[in-house]
């Protein structure tokens, strides 16, 4: 088999590269360890940066979300039992959109299929070959056969316990890693949001979100311990503890209804880097990871394949290399300004067990400034609606 870009991981990543190569007149292979249904299905990230949204309609994907995402144009903080509103409009004029990642992953693969594209779902025992030399090639099982795909080049899209960033020597490889002392229990449910926007609750208890889905469907989160056992955790004592974080002092009440699915996320920082070596480029997870405190992962994730598409499309259009060169150091720089915003709110907005009453009054201090002065707000506005998307 011979492909032009072979591409591991049919993610966001993986998939809107694959999209971008096309409407370019490149072709590429998608190759994915899971089947359709469950990538189709799999419940992940939500928010959409304004630059993002721009990438989706700009490659003629964007009907579904501009009919379906709830667009927002701020979120709330609560701490103290009160709620205050960052107004995304009037500091930055831009808005965010709150699309499912798995919806952004429905409409690229029935773009790509739709006009022929090759995503080889349940592909397994993806390896790397010659990724330093002239002959790239990916080795994998697909339908009970061997194969070998052999391209120019190798997208690693495959996510952060993907194959591809361990092929890069570890000599080469800088890894740069903060584990947070606490998760995320995440659930979905059938209610109504019970706000039009997002709601990030700072509690003595711990941290609490209220994110949506749709006018039906809502996302919530609890912070709780990062191996916490989920079989702990009956959907009363969800509801219970949701509503304790959540509650102000003018009696705020949190719709309920029948929990589909929960779990618990670790919360991490991480960046590998370069996020490139020989002819293989890493995007999205596969090269770094944020703690979901300030919504970003979805958003790296599509912000990589726009430099590295352009990089891509310019080697075969004038045979230069020098943007390709370069990729690894034009994404590092939004990948940073990411993980200081994610960390930022992360160590604002959560409880520390190690925390002393010191401590907790900074936070509060913290949150009682960026809610109240213009200047503080802007900065976490414009990080929230995103930055560096025209590197
Ligand atoms: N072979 C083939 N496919 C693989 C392999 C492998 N060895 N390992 C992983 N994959 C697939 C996964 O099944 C997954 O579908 O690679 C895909 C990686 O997709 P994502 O994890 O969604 O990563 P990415 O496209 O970079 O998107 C990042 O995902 O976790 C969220 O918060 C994150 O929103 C961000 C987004
Ligand atoms: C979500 O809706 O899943 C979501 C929203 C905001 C975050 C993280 C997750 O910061």
């Amino acid at each position: 088999m011979r492909t032009q870009v072979g591409i591991v991981g049919a993610g966001p990543a993986g998939l809107m590269l694959s999209h971008m190569l096309h409407l370019k007149g490149i072709d590429s292979i998608v190759l994915e360890a899971r089947s359709r249904d469950y990538v189709e299905k799999r419940v992940r990230a939500g928010v959409l940066e304004h630059g993002a949204m721009d990438l989706i309609n700009t490659v003629g994907i964007g009907d579904r979300m501009m009919h379906e995402g709830m667009v927002h144009h701020g979120v709330n903080l609560r701490f103290d039992g009160e709620t205050h509103r960052i107004d995304f409009e009037r500091l930055t004029g831009r808005g965010i959109v709150v699309y499912g990642q798995q919806e952004v992953v429905k409409d690229l693969i029935t773009a790509r299929l739709e006009v022929g594209g090759q995503i080889l779902f349940e592909s397994s025992d993806v390896s790397l070959q010659d990724i330093d030399g002239n002959s790239p090639t990916i080795l994998f099982r697909y339908n009970g056969e061997d194969h070998l795909l052999h391209c120019d080049m190798i997208a690693g899209c495959d996510g952060f316990h993907g194959v591809c960033r361990p092929s890069i020597p570890e000599r080469v490889l800088h890894i740069h890693e903060h584990t947070f002392p606490f998760g995320w229990l995440g659930i979905l449910a059938e209610a109504e949001p019970s706000s039009e926007e997002l709601i990030y609750a700072s509690h003595d208890r711990g941290f609490a979100l209220h994110s949506m889905r749709s006018p039906t469907i809502v996302r919530n989160y609890i912070q709780c311990e990062p191996d916490e056992d989920i079989n702990e955790w009956s959907d009363d004592r969800i509801w219970q503890e949701l509503q304790r974080r959540m509650a102000t002092r003018e009696g705020f009440s949190l719709n309920e209804g029948r929990i589909l699915e929960k779990g618990v996320t670790p919360m991490r920082g991480f960046v590998a880097e370069p996020m490139q070596y020989g002819n293989l480029y890493l995007a999205g997870d596969s090269a770094h990871i944020v703690p979901p405190t300030g919504a970003k992962g979805m958003n790296l994730a599509l912000k990589d394949v726009k430099i590295l598409a352009d990089a891509m499309v310019t080697r075969y259009e004038t045979g230069s290399m020098d943007k390709l060169e370069d990729y690894s150091r034009r994404c590092v720089l939004g990948v940073w300004r990411a993980q200081h915003f994610s960390w930022w709110m992360t160590s604002m907005l959560h409880r520390f067990d190690q925390h002393d009453v010191y401590q907790r009054q900074l936070q509060l201090s913290q949150l009682r400034y960026v809610t109240s002065s213009d200047a503080a707000a802007r900065s976490l506005a414009e990080n929230y609606v995103g930055m560096l998307w025209d590197m």
